[in-house]
């Protein structure tokens, strides 16, 4: 860990020094990748997809090419496409010249160039605008690919996934399945949060049935969490349960409020339920104001029904609840389906029960608006 850093990163990804738990998940994840299985690796928001894979990629680096693409941010096909290039395009290592060189013999339709980034000081390789089709930057990325994987194993993880279902003019899981199917040593891995959105991706008779083992990811352990988080605050278990309790769980959040403890106390101070209490109501002042952007934005009804979600969990339709806010069963029905449209709330697909993903907005429903 450098120094002035954290050991509780919750906006960045955790690194080599900051990474704890999740042993077992590891040990399963490096087992699938040395035999170029696939995976799929769905959790609920901010349990630490991205950072497990991160971590498996480090750890087999020697063995491995790690292989990391974001798409969370892909409006058509071709940003598809150019996401997946970009992708394999810096995952090259060595001399600029000498990938370029490398590279140039495979992209042959394609402008790839390299530049110097001076915020960075790096420098990176990436295509450049092209008038190939969809169609053919694929087979373009795939040749290369294939190419790669003859000289060392490949792990190919695309994150937050079940974005290609807002791609709508082509079928790029039809267009997958071909290729993945292809013998080569490379292991797919497709992560997100959406689970209902990668359900239907892998489901029975679509493109991408049985082409990757689904692992679903749940909290770290308790256990592990107070191994470390002992060692950088006098925490005792009864109180690490309680924060625990509070996050529900959730990676993200537990990583914040112990960097704000650590950040205050360090090991000077024994950690109480007050002090975590105090620490979570500094992060939702900090989150107030754009929760209360989103919430104003909201119709009565959903607002009503926000409320009540965030109050009570998925027991909200007994008489005494709709009561209390006033409102209609029906309402409340179909307030529920408008604030999944928004992607607001999330449903579980095993229970049908809606919930609030994010555990901080929750909190501020439960703690700021009721
Ligand atoms: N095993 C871990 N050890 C330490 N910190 C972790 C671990 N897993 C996750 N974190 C921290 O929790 C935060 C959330 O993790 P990450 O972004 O990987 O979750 P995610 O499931 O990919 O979330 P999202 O759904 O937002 O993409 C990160 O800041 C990360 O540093
Ligand atoms: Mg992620």
């Amino acid at each position: 860990m450098k120094r002035d850093s954290t050991p509780f990163p919750y906006e960045t990804f955790a690194d080599k020094d900051t990474f704890y738990g999740r042993t077992n998940e590891v040990k399963q994840l490096k087992k699938l990748f040395s035999t170029s299985n696939n995976l799929l690796l769905f959790a609920k928001r901010r349990m630490g997809k991205s950072t497990l894979i991160k971590k498996v990629m480090r750890d087999m680096e020697k063995d491995a090419i790690g292989i990391y693409i974001d798409i969370f941010d892909i409006s058509s096909e071709k940003d598809f496409a150019y996401a997946l290039i970009n992708g394999l395009l810096n995952a090259q290592k060595g001399d600029i010249k000498a990938i370029l060189k490398r590279i140039g013999k495979v992209f042959t339709k394609s402008r790839i160039s390299a530049s110097f980034d001076p915020l960075t000081a790096k420098t990176s390789i990436k295509i450049g605008t092209v008038s190939s089709t969809f169609e053919e930057l694929i087979e373009e990325f795939f040749t290369a690919l294939f190419e790669m994987s003859k000289s060392k194993k490949i792990i190919l993880a695309i994150d937050e996934f079940q974005q290609i279902s807002t791609i709508k003019n082509v079928k790029i899981d039809a267009l997958l399945r071909k290729y993945i199917q292809q013998p080569y040593k490379i292991s797919y891995v497709f992560l997100g949060s959406k689970r209902h959105i990668l359900n239907s991706l892998f489901q029975y008779k679509a493109p991408l049935f049985e082409l990757a083992s689904p692992l679903q990811l749940e909290s770290i352990g308790i256990d592990d969490t107070f191994e470390y988080v002992k060692s950088y605050l006098k925490i005792n278990r009864d109180v690490l349960e309680y924060m625990f309790e509070l996050s529900d769980g959730e990676t993200k959040l537990t990583q914040h409020i112990c960097h704000i403890l650590y950040d205050e106390y360090k090991m000077k101070k024994e950690i109480t339920k007050e002090l975590v209490d105090e620490a979570i109501k500094e992060i939702l002042i900090l989150k107030n104001e754009s929760y209360k952007i989103l919430f104003n934005n909201l119709t009565t009804n959903q607002k009503k029904t926000f409320k009540l979600l965030t109050k009570y969990g998925t027991n909200i339709f007994s008489g005494s609840k709709l009561e209390e806010q006033n409102i209609e069963k029906t309402a409340l029905q179909s307030s529920l389906k408008q604030l999944f449209q928004k992607e607001y709330i999330d449903k579980d697909t095993d229970t049908n029960n809606y919930f609030v993903p994010d555990r901080t907005l929750e909190l501020w429903g439960n703690k700021i608006l009721n």
